[in-house]
């Protein structure tokens, strides 16, 4: 099979680059080099062009027909909620522009295998211990409407010409796969601890007094190396006919605190440090977790990795 990928030269596009090079596929990845990194590529072709520019719909077209390309994977997007509130148009015109013109392109020359990196970021606040895929989803910064909209530009073209698309809202990636391949953007927990530690500053915890078991907020963390296979297994399913649905939470079903997630830094790296509590950030949900029933049943997918793995791995990379 010959698979497009964009934003494969990001973290987690390039784990899902390498896994179906592994098996066999041939890849072509389209990454404007923003954020991506050329070494992450193993020699996998590149196509390198902003997703949103006024010519990548015809760039795409001739692309899938050249190269007579199967199926996308679409990573590509601007993902930092903070900037996205700051700079809201900025990430309409690349995620939602972008899409369009994936998809305009798909539409033209028959591709109609879509896997689109959606996120937990869609639901907002819910207010349940475990998230499942049927609850209202009510996105607080523009970054999780752009991938709400995503989502619906999946189900609108389903409708309207037949695309075959699965949306798969991660919770939170960490880990590596492999060293080379770790996480090298400082925007998420287990990065920006790693970082504090290196600059021998004191990690921040936001809030301690959440109505959570030691009052930090309780997330579900899954390793990158479990999600990247989750790809494989949508667009295994996405050749069913039969496919009762279109969107999978990826997660463990676990929630790890942020002292959890602390603790096993320290016991991992050997390295005892202390924490500064501040104020809570507005927006933060105390307790998110997915429901993962769906992809279980439907994608035969679970997640095999833990916290320790997730911490370990991205220690030794
Ligand atoms: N990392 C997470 O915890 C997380 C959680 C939920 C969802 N996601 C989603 O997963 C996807 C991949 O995330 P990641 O962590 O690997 O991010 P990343 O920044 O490492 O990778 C994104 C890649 O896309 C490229 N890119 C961005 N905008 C582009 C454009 N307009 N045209 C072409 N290339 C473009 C970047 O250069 C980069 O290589 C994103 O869609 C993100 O929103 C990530």
């Amino acid at each position: 099979m010959k698979v497009l990928v964009t934003g494969g030269a990001g973290y987690i596009g390039s784990h899902v680059v390498r896994l179906l090079q592994e098996r066999g596929d041939s890849v072509i990845v389209a990454d404007d080099m923003t954020a991506g990194i050329e070494a992450r590529l193993d020699g996998a072709e590149l196509l390198q062009l902003d997703l949103a520019a006024p010519d990548a719909k015809s760039i795409l077209a001739q692309t899938f027909t050249d190269s007579e390309v199967d199926a996308v994977i679409h990573f590509a997007a601007r993902k930092q909620v903070g900037q996205s509130v700051e700079m809201p148009e900025f990430y309409y015109e690349q995620n939602i522009g972008g899409m369009a013109n994936l998809l305009s392109a798909m539409h033209a020359t028959g591709v109609e295998k879509l896997v689109f990196s959606s996120s937990a970021a869609t639901y907002g606040m819910p207010d349940v211990p475990a998230v499942s895929e049927d609850i209202d989803c009510k996105p607080i910064n523009p970054y999780g409407e752009t991938k709400l909209i995503g989502e619906w530009m999946v189900a609108n073209a389903k409708r309207a010409w037949g695309l075959r698309g699965a949306n798969l809202r991660y919770f939170n990636v960490a880990g590596a796969g492999w060293p080379d391949l770790a996480d090298t953007a400082v925007a998420n927990l287990v990065p920006i601890v790693f970082a504090a530690i290196r600059a021998n500053k004191n990690p921040v915890v936001f809030g301690d007094d959440y109505d959570t078991p030691d009052g930090s907020c309780v997330r579900d963390y899954v390793h990158v190396l479990d999600l990247a296979e989750a790809h494989l297994s949508a667009l295994d399913y996405l050749d069913f006919d039969v496919r009762p649905h279109d969107t999978f939470n990826v997660g463990t079903g676990q929630g790890s605190s942020v002292f959890e997630v602390l603790a096993e830094i320290k016991a991992v790296s050997g390295i005892d440090f202390d924490t500064d509590v501040l104020e809570r950030r507005a927006g933060d949900p105390p307790f998110l977790a997915a429901d993962v029933s769906r992809i279980e049943k439907a994608l035969g997918w679970k997640a095999k990795k833990n916290l320790h793995d997730i911490i370990e791995s991205a220690w030794n990379a």
